[in-house]
């Protein structure tokens, strides 16, 4: 009961601050869930209208891409939200793109130098602060519903993380010197992921391109490329076409288009 309590508290307070119009109508908090993302996909499975939040405080099994696990003790946004675009299972990648341009944008408002890091990690100074997790359920080839989660290092220290994540992981907190108010950040999230998913829906592609291309870090740089499968990919990043896909430039000049994958080496 008291978690009950908790949750309608903590969204009453997001939604007081509320600037989106429909991405946070609808807000699930918790104090402890598996992983918002699977919450997520099982309210849309029931009908859960677009603009859907799911929050918690923490996630036991909380999910990376590439199936690694996602660290999610208390001091972090997790969050999922679920979306509807009536568009092909094809421009899927470009939701992701999207949401990268919106947490990268929200961080750069609260003074952070944030970049994004091929497909959608967010990075400051070289170093992990947030990353996005989209999963899509589509009937034949239109999509039905996408659920996207982001999660966002804000108030851990990054000394609490695991021995794999320490050197690479950073926090607002620790770039900004201060304690962060998750429920100020949130509305402002919302709000960005609004504003490019408006642009996605309008089919205005190419300006979330051009938002993404100017955040990014990988563009026009040297680039090891593993992929779902474990083959790695040496090439330079020539630059994404409009479906999202990374195209890059071999060492004996061919060119490769990259649907998934995980950068390796992007200083
Ligand atoms: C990655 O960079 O590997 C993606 C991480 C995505 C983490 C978020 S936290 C909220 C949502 N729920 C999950 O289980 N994962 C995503």
């Amino acid at each position: 009961m008291d978690e009950i309590k908790k949750g309608l508290k903590n969204s009453d307070e997001i939604k007081k601050s509320l600037e989106s119009k429909y991405i946070g109508s609808e807000i699930y908090y918790y104090s402890e869930v598996d992983s918002t993302n699977n919450l997520a996909k099982r309210l849309a499975e029931n009908g859960a209208i677009e603009g859907t939040i799911v929050i918690s405080d923490t996630q036991k099994s909380g999910k990376g891409r590439m199936g690694k696990k996602w660290e999610s003790p208390t001091g972090g946004i997790w969050l999922s939200m679920v979306l509807r675009p009536k568009v092909s299972l094809k421009k899927a990648p470009l939701i992701t793109l999207a949401t990268g341009v919106a947490v990268a944008r929200t961080l750069k408002g609260i003074g952070v130098d944030a970049k994004i890091k091929w497909p959608n990690d967010v990075l400051v100074d070289n170093k992990k602060i947030s990353g996005i997790l989209t999963e899509a359920n589509a009937n034949f080839n239109t999509l039905d519903y996408v659920v996207v989660g982001i999660g966002i290092d804000t108030n851990l220290n990054p000394e609490t993380f695991s021995e794999e994540l320490r050197a690479n992981t950073t926090t607002l907190k620790r770039e900004l010197d201060q304690e962060i108010n998750d429920f100020e950040i949130i509305p402002k999230l919302l709000k960005e992921m609004e504003e490019v998913y408006n642009l996605f829906k309008e089919e205005e592609y190419e300006k979330i391109l051009s938002q993404w291309r100017e955040l990014s870090q990988t563009i026009g740089k040297s680039v090891k490329i593993r992929q779902p499968l474990g083959k790695v990919l040496e090439g330079y990043a020539i630059g994404i076409n409009n479906e999202g896909v990374l195209i890059i430039e071999l060492e004996d000049g061919s060119f490769k288009k990259i649907v998934s994958g995980e950068c390796i080496n992007n200083e």
